[in-house]
């Protein structure tokens, strides 16, 4: 006889013997750079709420005061009886932020990119995609119909390549879609938006980047890798990104035309049947917003405090690959020597997770650390020092003779 669930523990089972699973970490208490985590006060190194807001006064008095005003959940998916005013003015204050003329929230990034994607490209279309890019976007092109290809990591000229072989196609493509990552959320390092736009316009294709680790980080005030780069609006149509990392929140959005909002808003199936934000939610994306803009700080913060990590760890011998942002991984290799050296940062007061397959190739294991605005330099040197006492215990780095 069949067994329908026994394949439920042994590929369970086959992933902890392999050293791949998951253990949770439990915080007791918000996302601040000190924070109780399984009961034990540590240096918090490795989360995406690099500027500090989750936990900001004005992000939490937003929130309590839209669960007085409007209650706590909305009712409706947007569509239907779920978009309060709260929503429009979120849209409002985020397309001003981005300096688009149109914004849209999804209920998280994963749905943005699972939802839109897919609609943007169809039977009879391209989408030629980065290598590296992030499952969500993975995913939302597997859910379309359209043809795949794929260029090397943040490979301009291979992307011409491919874009060269995809107008030999016969019949032609209707739509080329290139999408990529702004900021790699594995590697820290950014695609070469400028030559990728330059690449898409000589071709009449669309480019879509998913700035989930670019917005609060790169660009003026934090307005992400756009504006990094000082890229028109019109080059660069699709502009997603995700309230759940440097905003504090939770949320994805997309920002471009009004013609893409709408178009958006009337496809998505993540969209039109999922329920909306509560209003708490929605509230505390907007104080976020209001921090950013008023607030310059705090990126500020985040820059100097990357620079200073960056330059200790290379130092001490660290390899931390081509990250050029506040993402920076410490590489590994094996996955159980990566886990080791976790729990060892963990022993010391640090909390800086493993990154093992399959998010990361296998073999490419490696801590992944996230800087945060409001460590200290005291906070950082602590740190530095709990890295290198354990990577000279686990011949990361060389033990002095
Ligand atoms: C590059 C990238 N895109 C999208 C997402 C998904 O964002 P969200 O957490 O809002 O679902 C993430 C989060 O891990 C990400 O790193």
């Amino acid at each position: 006889m069949r067994d329908p669930t026994s394949f439920l523990r042994q590929e369970y089972e086959e992933l902890v013997r392999q050293e791949l699973d998951w253990k949770l970490r439990i915080l007791g208490g918000p996302s601040t750079p000190w924070c109780i985590v399984d009961g034990k006060k540590v240096l918090m190194f490795c989360s995406n709420n690099y500027l500090g807001l989750s936990n900001h006064p004005k992000l939490k008095a937003a929130a309590i005061e839209a669960v007085q005003t409007h209650g706590a959940g909305s009712g409706s998916v947007r569509p239907i009886a779920g978009t309060m005013d709260l929503h429009m003015e979120l849209e409002r204050r985020l397309a001003r932020f981005k300096m688009a003329e149109a914004s849209l929230v999804y209920q998280t990034g994963f749905a943005a990119n699972a939802g839109l994607i897919p609609q943007l490209a169809g039977k009879g279309d391209v989408i030629i995609s980065d290598e590296l890019n992030h499952g969500s976007i993975i995913d939302g092109v597997r859910l379309s119909s359209a043809e795949r290809r794929v260029y090397k990591h943040a490979d301009a000229d291979d992307l011409a390549n491919v874009l060269a072989e995809s107008e030999k196609a016969s019949p032609q493509f209707r739509r080329i879609l290139i999408i990529t990552d702004g900021v790699f959320s594995m590697d820290g390092d950014m695609a070469p938006l400028d030559k990728i736009a330059a690449l898409a316009a000589e071709h009449g294709a669309m480019v879509y980047v998913d700035d989930a680790h670019g917005e609060g980080v790169l660009g003026m005030g934090g307005r992400g890798i756009v504006s990094h780069f000082g890229l028109h609006r019109e080059k660069v149509q699709v502009e997603m990104g995700t309230f759940s990392k440097a905003f504090g929140v939770v949320g994805g959005h997309v920002s471009g035309s009004r013609d893409l909002v709408n178009f958006a808003y009337n496809k998505s199936r993540t969209w039109t049947l999922s329920g909306s934000h509560p209003p708490a939610v929605v509230a505390a994306c907007i104080a976020a917003i209001d921090v950013l803009e008023s607030e310059p700080q705090h990126v500020e913060r985040l820059w100097e405090n990357t620079r200073y990590f960056k330059k200790a760890m290379v130092d001490l011998g660290f390899d931390i690959g081509r990250s050029t942002t506040p993402i920076t991984p410490v590489m590994v290799g094996d996955s159980g020597k990566a886990k080791r050296l976790s729990s060892r940062l963990f022993e010391t007061g640090v909390l800086a997770l493993p990154i093992v397959y399959p998010m990361v190739a296998q073999g490419k294991a490696r801590i992944r650390t996230i800087m945060h605005a409001a460590l200290t330099k005291e906070d950082l040197d602590l740190a530095i020092g709990a890295f290198e006492t354990a990577g000279k215990e686990l011949g990361i780095i060389p033990k002095p003779s």
